[in-house]
């Protein structure tokens, strides 16, 4: 039997026996869980997944004493970190990222390994991930300088900042393991908040290397790192009712049924980026050049296991031809293997994934889809090559849910009406792609959808960057609001001091005589 993804290098093997608590790296001499590749090599049963190594299986018992050890280093607003000046967590951080850097050979590479994502995409990654923090240091700076002056309105002076929520369960999803995890944890941190956070099932391994700058670069408490089942640590993490602020990357069944287990669920703050199902529209002028480009890019990068993806094309029905025939032919250009080698089609990391997308397709082609590009649902190990399904009916799981995987469902249209009806009836809101060339059609097209969706792509596919525009979603797509600076906005509050202008004398005196960490006009440089 050939095997389906040769590997082209030695697999990592790494076994993760520590979990971060109060600042300390724990032992754990209890169970594991193992981690294996979609990468595979034959076995005596047939191919088998690579093993890489395991993590730390910890129990509720070692949850409840990370989420312990968050409360205590927050210890109601009080505690050192979140009362610490600027500067100080600043320099936390900058010690973080540069804790990380020497990481970076042995990240890409579990990236690659774990959850199968090309080579460039992991060092992309890896490199994404780093600007962001730096750009969030910027911005934090730019928070502090706006804090530092005081407003006089009506008669009353008041000092306002933006202050931390308490204590944050972060926990990331397996497609962006670190990239999203880390745009939300670090923010989190960085305005004074303390966190609890659990890495995703796939893509867990890779912060085995990073456990240790995170506890080199921050004070006992400000974050602890779990390891395990989310049943098993979430649940009653989140049931104590101790958490302040829930942010989770991944879909809203799980963030509906933690937020539910919180006893005042009112008072968690949610920074949620959830499940999606961006739209292509191709109108009759479209330069179908750029559209087919778009629309590889857009619906197959990563196997289409990204938010952002494309996962459903509308095309318009004078169009139709040129464009299937053009996005089939696009995409049967893709090359698939390993990600080591950088092949554009992977294996996909979840269990079973290949066989939920066959029943996708299957679906789709029983109720009268075809499947427009030869290579189209070809199956090797883990791996499945990307299928353009037309025309699929609205009656089907791949219309209405996110696939989240290789397959691309197409419909035509007549009429934009008939498009907008479809993204007005969907659960999901986050962007959706144009194409056209004719400013009237553009213009018509935004105006009707900046309300349904949060980013209107013209010409250009979906995607999130650059980090510092704004990325939300309405409906089940998500809650808060993430970018460089949004990020800092959600994992905080405003809080002010405030008094009539007669006390003019009493703020000097605090100020001028260094009594506040919080009243003080220090700018900071
Ligand atoms: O999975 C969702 C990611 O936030 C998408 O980010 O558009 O940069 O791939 P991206």
């Amino acid at each position: 039997m050939t095997h389906p993804t040769p590997l082209s290098s030695t697999p990592p093997l790494l076994h993760g026996n520590s979990y971060l608590i109060d600042g300390k790296l724990h032992p754990w001499t209890g169970p594991q869980s193992e981690v294996r590749s979609p990468l595979t090599v034959e076995g005596d049963q047939g191919p088998e997944r690579v093993l890489l190594g395991s993590v730390p299986e910890l129990g509720e018992k070692e949850g409840l004493a990370a989420l312990d050890s968050a409360v205590r280093a927050y210890d109601h607003g009080r505690g050192d970190w979140p009362t610490a000046p600027a500067g100080e967590r600043i320099a936390a951080l900058e010690k973080f990222i540069h804790n990380m850097q020497p990481r970076r050979d042995q990240v890409v590479d579990l990236l690659m390994w774990e959850i199968g994502k090309k080579r460039a995409d992991s060092e992309k990654e890896f490199d994404r991930t780093v600007q962001y923090l730096k750009d969030t240091i910027a911005e934090y700076k730019d928070l502090q300088r706006e804090g530092s002056h005081i407003n006089v309105v009506e008669g009353t002076m008041a000092q306002i900042r933006r202050g931390p929520l308490g204590v944050v369960l972060c926990l990331g999803p397996f497609n962006y393991p670190l990239n999203e995890t880390f745009c939300v944890l670090l923010p989190a941190i960085l305005m004074g908040n303390t966190c609890v956070f659990k890495p995703a099932k796939y893509g867990v391994l890779l912060m085995t290397p990073l456990l240790e700058a995170f506890a080199e670069s921050f004070p006992p408490g400000v974050v602890n790192i779990v390891f395990g089942r989310g049943r098993t640590l979430a649940s009653p993490i989140m049931k104590s009712g101790k958490v302040d602020v829930l942010a989770l990357i991944g879909n809203s069944k799980s963030s509906n049924a933690l937020i539910s287990q919180h006893p005042k669920p009112n008072r968690v703050r949610q920074v949620l980026g959830l499940e999606a199902k961006n739209p292509a529209i191709v109108f009759p002028d479209a330069d179908l050049e750029v559209a087919v480009k778009e629309c590889v890019k857009g619906a197959w990068s990563f196997n289409g296991q990204r938010c952002t993806a494309l996962k459903v094309v509308y095309v318009h029905r004078d169009i139709r031809e040129a464009f299937l025939e053009a996005f089939a032919k696009a995409t049967d250009a893709l090359t698939w293997g390993s990600p080591l080698d950088n092949a554009d089609i992977t294996p996909l990391p979840e269990l079973g994934k290949v066989d939920t997308m066959q029943s996708y397709l299957q679906e789709a082609v029983d109720k009268g889809a075809t499947v427009v590009n030869a290579r189209g649902g070809d199956v090797e190990g883990n791996m499945m090559f990307p299928a353009i399904l037309h025309p699929v009916d609205r009656d089907t799981q791949l219309f209405r849910e996110e696939q989240f995987g290789p397959l691309c469902p197409v419909l035509d249209f007549d009429s934009f009406e008939e498009v907008l009806a479809d993204i007005a009836q969907s659960d999901y809101g986050q962007q959706v792609s144009l194409f056209t060339q004719d400013a009237a059609t553009a213009g018509m097209c935004i105006d009707r959808l900046v309300n349904q969706v949060c980013r209107v792509n013209l010409n250009a596919s979906c995607q999130r960057g650059p980090d510092s525009l704004p990325f939300t979603g309405r409906k089940d797509s998500a809650v808060s609001t993430l970018s460089v600076k949004a990020a800092l906005r959600s994992f905080s509050i405003r809080t002010l001091v405030a008094c009539p202008e007669g006390q003019k004398e009493l703020v000097e005196q605090v100020i001028g005589g260094g009594h506040s960490a919080f009243s003080n006009m220090n700018y900071l440089l």
